[in-house]
């Protein structure tokens, strides 16, 4: 495994990314691992895929969640100093980790990610800075499934959970929605994108004969407690709602 990369991302993240994240609820950040790196984390995480259990969601993409608990190059990638750094300086509160994933969609899936915010799928209260980091781990344009955002409605937290199979259940949802421009963000390897827990967002189906290859982070504040709903993260851990989500499961990070 290569040297990590030298530089401290965090420092290079200037006010103007800061005030973009705020207003737009994601932003992309170039090289937030070296090209090297995103080549030695891609075998990492396709080795790790293939001899560990998954979720696989219908046809639109297989997910390992927790891969940090049980693969040591793939923890060190979900506690890269770049990642945890620019996590907590765009997020500017404490932070500790919600869980990690590497989500692969497979050549030619043919079935895209559909708009979702993602908070609405996790059993928490008092989380109002929840910050994912989606790293690309090969080249991901548009036709092999790169994420596509909706600035700017991170402040709607009163949407029910979203259906990921179904083009028209945000929109259903919210229809508002519907007709607010797009950003479609195509990534080069080691590139990566942050956002808000409640930022709408989707990613194309992979239409490429190469597996799309991506590694997610999730961080929450620290202050984050359990609302008691179920969860595959926190179902087997017997937690009383109102605890804080504490535990080694839940490291603080990016202090
Ligand atoms: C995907 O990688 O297909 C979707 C990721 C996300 O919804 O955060
Ligand atoms: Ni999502």
């Amino acid at each position: 495994m290569a040297a990590q990369t030298q530089s401290n991302r965090a420092n290079e993240i200037s006010q103007q990314t800061i005030d973009a994240y705020r207003r737009d609820g994601f932003v992309r950040v170039n090289g937030i691992i070296s090209k090297q790196e995103a080549a030695e984390y891609r075998q990492a995480a396709i080795a790790a895929a293939a001899a560990n259990k998954s979720n696989t969601v219908g046809d639109i993409f297989t997910q390992h969640v927790n891969i940090w608990r049980v693969d040591e190059a793939m923890r060190r990638l979900t506690f890269h100093p770049n990642v945890t750094a620019v996590a907590r300086k765009l997020a500017e509160v404490p932070l500790r980790l919600w869980h990690d994933q590497i989500l692969i969609k497979k050549p030619h899936n043919n079935t895209p990610t559909e708009f979702h915010q993602d908070q609405p799928y996790w059993p928490h209260n008092n989380s109002t800075h929840p910050i994912s980091i989606w790293i690309a781990l090969c080249d991901v344009p548009p036709e092999r499934g790169c994420m596509t955002f909706i600035p700017g409605f991170h402040n709607r937290n009163d949407l029910a959970a979203q259906d990921l199979g179904d083009a028209r259940s945000m929109f259903e949802m919210c229809p508002e929605m519907q007709w607010e421009s797009r950003v479609t963000v195509p990534l080069r390897a080691g590139d990566c994108t942050f956002h808000h827990g409640r930022c709408p967002h989707q990613a194309n189906a992979n239409s490429t004969d190469e597996p799309r290859v991506a590694h997610a982070v999730i961080f929450v504040d620290a202050s984050t407690t359990y609302s008691g709903t179920k969860h595959i993260v926190t179902d087997p851990l017997g937690m009383k709602a109102g605890a804080v989500l504490d535990g080694e499961l839940f490291p603080i990070v990016g202090e």
